[in-house]
């Protein structure tokens, strides 16, 4: 596909995904947003970036969500970041465990393909071992819905599992085969503490009924501007427990965008109350 992203669509191309969902794109993104969308233009066998403009607008509720799925980022691995696991291990989980006896909520906002709500849940399996563990429920949620489909069937291939000791590969999934391809999948134990959920993080209200002790929300702010940041601190603020913790990615900050939490470790904030 040879056809050229022009400024015009780009930047109404940039108004809708950050009206839907929050997201900025400056003008160095031209050729990603080109690239990412040229392969539904094939799929719709749209010969033009203008051509898909207009078949968008014209069926927006329809095509709304293949648009988000393509432009969204959604880079992401097991034990990405590791030090927040560390921490939840040795600081986080041992002080909730007192403050939650009955019920240990942890909620990945900005999921993507589920490595990082694997990763919590087998990080919870570990910590507790043979110990009787409280109830344990981690929901993980994303506003694109091809990576939630994905993340359920909680299949990966070698390499996406390769970085993790052979220890936990071992204890943790199962080995098969897809086609000429080893494929891994996250035994039951752990899928079942994940739920998965279709959130946009843009949305003014939350429709979930209780707080939770943990919100990971790792390498998605990156992506907003401070006015969406700035919403979405707001939000996770009334969505934590006041003994609760916030995980930033390591290269995200929160101290030029809101007053309501204080740093306490690597990326990782607690709530001024
Ligand atoms: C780069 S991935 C990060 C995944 C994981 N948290 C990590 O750190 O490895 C960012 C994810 O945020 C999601 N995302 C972007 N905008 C969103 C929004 N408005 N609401 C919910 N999720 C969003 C993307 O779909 C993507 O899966």
């Amino acid at each position: 596909m040879n056809e050229i992203l022009h400024d015009k669509e780009f930047n109404s191309f940039r108004e809708i995904i950050y009206t839907e969902a929050g997201i900025r794109l400056n003008d160095h993104k031209k050729a990603l947003v080109q690239a990412r969308l040229a392969r539904r233009l094939r799929l719709l066998g749209l010969a033009t970036y203008a051509q898909y403009h207009a078949y968008l607008v014209s069926r927006f509720d329809q095509e709304k969500v293949h648009f988000i799925n393509a432009i969204t980022t959604n880079k992401t691995e097991f034990f990405r970041e590791n030090k927040h696991f560390e921490y939840m291990k040795t600081v986080a989980l041992p002080q909730i465990e007192r403050s939650s006896p009955d019920e240990i909520r942890i909620w990945s906002a900005g999921c993507s393909t589920g490595e990082e709500p694997y990763t919590i849940a087998i990080t919870m399996l570990e910590y507790f071992g043979a110990r009787k563990a409280p109830g344990i429920k981690i929901l993980a949620t994303d506003i694109d819905t091809q990576v939630l489909e994905k993340a359920q069937k909680g299949l990966y291939s070698e390499d996406q599992v390769g970085a993790m000791p052979a220890a936990l590969i071992k204890k943790y999934f199962s080995p098969g085969m897809e086609g000429r391809d080893a494929v891994y999948e996250v035994k039951d134990e752990v899928k079942k503490l994940v739920f998965f959920r279709h959130l946009n993080l843009r949305m003014e209200e939350y429709p979930m009924q209780k707080q939770f002790d943990i919100i990971f929300c790792r390498n998605v702010i990156i992506y907003f501007d401070k006015v969406m940041q700035a919403g979405v601190f707001r939000r996770f603020y009334s969505f934590l427990k006041d003994s609760g913790f916030l995980m930033i990615g390591h290269s995200e900050n929160i101290s030029n965008i809101s007053n309501d939490f204080m740093l306490i470790g690597n990326t990782i904030y607690k709530k001024v109350v």
